[in-house]
């Protein structure tokens, strides 16, 4: 049975990229300095010492990416705005040319046919909101707002469905917690007030839509996850219960209403979040969508020398080059577990793929990345399944259109269904591209 049929003909096909990432042209038109060039720049923080200053170059080659986007037959472009093009100290003063390429980006893809979906963060934070606290300042969620109400003035008559924050766990821990990505600071209870100030941002941005009364819908994307026990024991059994706190419900939990799980709070004594009378309130605005960005499931067992009570165990499934397992029940269970969660609210997966050892063909114009079809295909066959059983799935878009800057990993990561040749910036489309192409026409 072919693919695509098992879905709902109104089922949104899209594939999903982020400013940093993709665009370079990282000092043109008045582009201020955000936290990933400072941390890029910084020796020692990125592999091979790689930024994004030119990237794939799409702020100059977007149109070019469009027709590739077009003999897809894409129906969606997941992207994300810039915010130190928009507001290069972050705040007060907009740079009148900030808009002028999201504008050329997003008529360029309506007239393609294709919906232009943004998020108006995925982790490119002005420096000098840094400078002035970063996300554990209560202050940057109020930046912040005013920053995504400028993006809903400047394209809400074009644009209908909006993301406002790209999986702020890793903003948060990965940032602020682990250092692994900008700014590159460790410091639990810094991580803990950026986690709320992130969750209240996105209240504060979702009810600075509402109020503006823009048409279309506004979402979030959380890269929430649950593990699977490693045994069916009881202690493993709450242990893989209480791995989901920490990812999964401090960041969807105030937002469906359900506050902050206690029961991870308690673990550490350095995690007291600095919330304010109403707050919960801010956090929990209505939402229309949520968007979810899976790539992998983990396994975990009781540990009771663990202040949460868990740790990770071996599995036994091939892994792609970020050493990630590959799991597409995985993405079954966590969709059935959502939807039980947050009684039924509309998902989209915002993000799926996988990196790949790819290999550019001798003659330089083919990639036979069929490990890569591998991947997909079980992923969104796992959709299916899940769609099939009524969960109240809407999309899908696939992590990513193109080969890019891979965070701390720089660009030694493909996850594209289009291959990049940074040398010259070339696009060459992979066999992942024609595979996506005859999935969407239906001939899967
Ligand atoms: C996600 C990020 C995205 C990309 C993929 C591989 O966590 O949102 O930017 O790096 O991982």
């Amino acid at each position: 049975m072919n693919i695509r049929s098992r879905f709902p003909d109104n089922f949104l096909w899209g594939t999903a990229t982020a400013s940093y990432q993709v665009e370079g042209a990282a000092n043109e038109d008045g582009r201020g300095v955000s936290i990933w060039d400072t941390f890029s720049r910084t020796p020692g923080k990125v592999l091979h010492g790689h930024t994004g200053d030119v990237a794939c170059d799409q702020y100059h080659r977007f149109q070019e990416d469009i027709e590739l986007m077009k003999g897809l037959g894409l129906e969606a472009y997941r992207f994300s705005i810039a915010w130190p093009r928009i507001f290069p100290e972050g705040r007060g003063k907009q740079n009148p040319r900030g808009f002028d390429y999201y504008n050329a980006l997003v008529d360029g893809l309506l007239e393609a046919g294709i919906k232009p979906v943004p998020t108006t963060y995925h982790w490119d934070l002005p420096q000098t909101l840094q400078d002035a606290g970063g996300w554990p300042a209560r202050d940057t969620a109020y930046a912040y707002a005013d920053y995504a109400e400028a993006c809903f003035k400047a394209l809400g008559d074009r644009v209908d469905m909006w993301i406002t924050l790209n999986e702020p766990f890793c903003s948060a821990v990965l940032g602020y917690l682990v250092g692994r990505h900008a700014p590159g600071e460790q410091d639990r209870g810094r991580a803990i007030a950026a986690i709320h100030h992130l969750n209240l941002g996105h209240g504060l941005a979702v009810q600075a839509f509402r109020k503006g009364g823009y048409a279309g819908t506004i979402g979030t994307t959380l890269n929430t996850q649950t593990a699977r026990p490693a045994t069916s024991s009881p202690e493993d059994i709450e242990a893989a219960d209480r791995a989901a706190d920490f990812p999964t419900r401090m960041f969807l939990d105030p937002l469906i209403g359900k506050g902050y799980p206690r029961r991870f709070l308690d673990a550490y004594e350095d995690a007291v979040i600095p919330i304010e009378d109403g707050d919960l309130d801010i956090i929990s605005s209505d939402l229309d969508f949520l968007g979810l960005n899976y790539y992998h499931e983990d396994c975990v067992a009781h540990d009771p020398d663990h202040p949460e009570g868990y740790r990770k165990v071996a599995q036994y499934q091939p892994t792609t080059e970020m050493d990630w397992p590959i799991t597409p029940q995985g993405l079954h269970r966590h969709l059935t577990w959502l939807h039980e969660h947050t009684a039924g609210m509309p998902i989209y997966v915002t993000e799926n793929g996988c990196a790949m050892p790819d290999i550019l063909s001798a003659d330089g114009t083919r990639v036979h990345d069929h490990d890569r079809i591998a991947f997909l295909r079980s992923y969104i066959e796992a959709c299916a399944d899940a769609v099939q059983e009524g969960v109240n799935l809407k999309g899908y878009f696939l992590w990513s259109f193109i080969d890019n800057f891979e965070w701390a990993y720089g660009y030694t990561k493909r996850f594209g269904i289009v291959y990049c040749d940074y040398l010259d910036g070339r696009r060459i489309p992979k066999d992942s591209y024609y595979f996506y192409r005859d999935l969407i026409a239906g001939m899967e």
